[in-house]
């Protein structure tokens, strides 16, 4: 799979997931394996030397690129990027030091990245890689993209809100009631690429990818590579505290759920203790230093939970007053696997997967 300058052996995004379940050790093991490690960048200062205890936000620059440097070790000549989210208020900062870090694409969503091209205007070997969850939303992107800087996506991931993990692309009325048509969308977005700009470029599905018969299906259905973030995380080599990945390992269909981020997205997660992180930051006076996301309702009024710092504690082991964000296929996980163990699984059979001409 090529994507921009950057081409890989096997068509399969590992995607980002924030607060450092995806970091350097993930994300270069992937790469290191003949796929693209994605780093995610949100909070990724908030275990770091770099901060002290203040604002983590002046930290994260310098925290990512220490994190891509350490990815880089691990897999010197692989393809790793970022994943950078249009909702946080770093989001230029974070994008600006992925590429002073030597990402090789940006991967971004929560939210529309209008000005992606603009920000890496000195960095053109970066490829730029929109998450989508509707044709309308890809086609809005590459008319601004096109208009304001004569750039065009060098792939884009098509991520269905019916089994994808984290935040969501949808309204949450709209999450689980059918309507949504996954490889319609991807179909939809690669026709609208050729037809409108003549353009063939990588249209990648995410969400509910977890063996190889799933994608064998996506590849059939349409796309041109997946994007699996759920399937990493019961891995030896994910960044995540070994209670995180083991709150999976126990966790049961019913056990994943929605909730309402403070962020105003939907996302899917472990549900259970919901309640408990809610009380747990309800009682402490609302306080922000950092104030890390454009719209917030725990900073404005106080409502739900602090998203981050609840991120952030169950990455550190912490599941009972931390979120745990997953995807819907998070109880298929049984044991804690090998980076190179799903890898061998997905692509080196005998069988040749059927790839679309
Ligand atoms: C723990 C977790 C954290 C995630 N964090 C992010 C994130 O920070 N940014 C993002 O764009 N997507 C995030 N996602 C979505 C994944 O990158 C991926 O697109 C999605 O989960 C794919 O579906 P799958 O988990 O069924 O494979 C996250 C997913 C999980 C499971």
């Amino acid at each position: 799979m090529r994507i921009g300058k950057h081409e890989v052996p096997s068509p399969l995004i590992q995607g980002g997931m924030a607060v450092r379940v995806s970091g350097a050790r993930l994300a270069g093991n992937v790469a290191r394996c003949g796929g693209i490690g994605i780093v995610a960048t949100a909070g990724i200062a908030l275990n770091s030397p770099l901060y002290t205890g203040d604002n983590y936000f002046s930290a994260e620059p310098q925290a990512l690129k220490a994190e891509l440097a350490k990815a880089y070790e691990i897999a010197p000549d692989g393809v790793i990027g970022t994943n950078c989210m249009v909702a946080v208020t770093d989001f230029a900062e974070l994008v600006k030091a992925s590429c002073e870090g030597g990402a090789k694409l940006i991967i971004s969503g929560a939210g529309l990245p209008m000005n992606l091209p603009e920000l890496t205007a000195a960095w053109p070997d970066v490829a730029l890689v929109p998450i989508v969850s509707s044709v309308k939303a890809a086609e809005l992107i590459a008319r601004k993209w096109h208009k304001a800087y004569q750039r065009l996506p060098d792939a884009i991931v098509v991520e269905d809100p019916d089994t994808a993990g984290g935040h969501l692309g949808d309204k949450l009325e709209n999450i689980g009631t059918g309507q949504y048509d996954q490889y319609g969308t991807v179909r939809g977005v690669k026709a609208y690429m050729r037809d409108t700009w003549n353009l063939d470029i990588p249209i990648i599905a995410a969400g509910g990818v977890w063996d190889r018969a799933d994608l064998q299906y996506a590849l059939e259905q349409g796309a041109d590579g997946v994007q699996m973030g759920t399937r990493f995380v019961c891995t030896e080599e994910c960044d995540a505290a070994d209670a995180f990945k083991q709150a999976y390992l126990n966790c049961k269909e019913e056990d994943i759920g929605l909730i309402m981020s403070p962020a105003g997205l939907p996302g899917r997660a472990l549900v259970a203790n919901v309640e408990a992180i809610r009380e747990r930051d309800l009682e402490m006076t609302p306080f922000c230093p950092t104030g890390c996301l454009r719209k917030c309702t725990y900073k404005s009024d106080g409502e739900r939970f602090c998203i981050v710092h609840a991120l952030d504690r169950a990455q550190r082991g912490d599941t009972e007053t931390g979120l745990v964000f997953c995807g819907s296929n998070a109880w298929k996980a049984t044991r804690i696997e090998t980076v190179q163990e799903i890898f061998d699984e997905l692509f080196h059979s005998e069988i040749p997967l059927h790839v679309n001409a």
